[in-house]
């Protein structure tokens, strides 16, 4: 793994990456700057495009490790760019989208088009633009919002700036970075880190999951039972026992140290997935704490997730059990498109609710399975759900419905 430094729309952020990763993988898998879109992955249609040092770049061929210090733009840095806002009206109202798929790679490129160019002709934005394809509108409605931007700006006696106002050529890979580390300006020259904290063996003889891994995203829950926190914390230390409350997790061994393997079965609408990983989990009597650390993959869906989960039981006020629940969580593969922390939280508070119906009925001495008969963890319905309770609230706020 390589460690990289860069500015993207502004934040600062650092990360361990293969060297090979390139940026527009680093950006949507790891970032959820998913805007940055995929078309041919070498080069060739421009759907990748963002601003690398202020210059249009094939996020696809562009090592993230060649990045180090560079400032990042994606069209999600670009929501109050003025240029941007006047080219999605124009590519509105011309109406040079009809997927989108092609849009913010379009509209990047675009920008530089608009900031640079003085007065070009049809044939000059053309071929300006020729560098991102289009596979549904065609180039007509494209060519036209572009000139009408530059038209009506020019008009506004808003002149081109020479060079787009870059001070240095870009994109990263060409060394103009600032302050460019050596391992970011040599990849190939990347000296292995050492191993992440040695795996301690356990005593099933399983390799330890590293607990030093940075998730992309937290998230945390707080509910309460309605049985005392004693019975909660005992039913915690049944794997099986707390497994079967959880809409579509199974078992397949579990041994005496807490070292776990199962599977977990996903469904996302047209997509079924099943999770088959590991698991570590601890506790501390003492202080009624807990860790689960995992990871899963799933091979048809080429995804893989990892969590590390802390749980807190305590006495709830009035009553009855209280946990409080922080979860690290990273996702990428296909899957990850759902892995946005916002819906992460709502599909959690969901997954939350049955779990506590189910534990509630185990712990009242019934079946799991009677309470919330789940197999499988059918995401897409909650997913639909959530989408369906945003939309809700958004027309909500459009039309004054309270
Ligand atoms: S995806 Fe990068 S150029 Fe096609
Ligand atoms: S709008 Fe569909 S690919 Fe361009």
């Amino acid at each position: 793994m390589t460690a990289v430094s860069l500015n993207v729309n502004g934040r600062r952020l650092s990360a361990d990456i293969e060297p090979r990763t390139h940026l527009a993988d680093f950006l949507r898998e790891s970032q959820n700057l998913t805007g940055t879109h995929l078309g041919c992955e070498h080069g060739v249609c421009g759907a990748c495009t963002l601003l690398v040092d202020g210059s249009p770049t094939r996020s696809c061929i562009t090592y993230a490790a060649a990045c180090e210090n560079a400032e990042i733009t994606t069209i999600e840095g670009l929501d109050d760019d003025e240029v941007a806002t006047e080219l999605r009206a124009a590519f509105r109202e011309e109406h040079a989208l009809q997927c989108g798929y092609c849009t913010p790679g379009m509209i990047v490129s675009a920008r530089d088009l608009v900031l640079r160019l003085e007065t070009p002709d049809e044939e000059t934005i053309r071929v300006a633009m020729s560098g991102n394809l289009c596979r549904c509108t065609g180039y007509v409605g494209i060519t036209r919002a572009v000139q009408k931007v530059i038209t009506d700006r020019r008009g506004r006696g808003i002149a081109a700036i020479p060079g787009a106002g870059r001070k240095r050529l870009g994109p990263a890979g060409s060394r103009n970075a600032s302050g460019l580390a050596p391992a970011a300006a040599a990849p190939q020259a990347v000296k292995a880190q050492a191993k992440p904290a040695a795996k301690a063996a356990a005593a099933s003889g399983a390799p330890r999951l590293d607990e030093d891994w940075k998730p992309q995203a937290t998230l945390s829950q707080t509910f309460t039972v309605s049985h005392p926190a004693d019975e909660v914390w005992a039913f915690f230390g049944d794997i099986r026992g707390v497994a079967s409350c959880l809409p579509g997790a199974s078992l397949d061994s579990v041994s005496e140290d807490g070292h776990v393997e199962g599977r977990m079965r996903v469904k996302v609408g047209p997509i079924s997935a099943e999770f088959g990983g590991v698991a570590d989990v601890t506790r501390d009597e003492a202080s009624r704490t807990g860790t689960i650390n995992g990871a899963g993959k799933d091979q048809k869906s080429n995804s893989a997730t990892r969590g590390l989960i802390r749980y807190a039981v305590s006495k709830a006020e009035g009553g009855g059990a209280k946990v409080d629940v922080d979860v690290g969580y990273a996702l990428t593969g296909m899957l990850a498109q759902f892995g946005r922390s916002g819906l992460v939280q709502d599909v959690a508070n969901r997954l939350t609710a049955a779990f506590v119906q189910n534990l509630e009925a185990r712990l009242a001495g019934g079946d799991a399975a009677e309470a919330a008969p789940v197999k499988e963890l059918d995401a897409g319905s909650l997913v639909f759900s959530v989408i369906k309770g945003w939309f809700g609230g958004l027309f909500g706020k459009l039309f004054g419905r309270r």
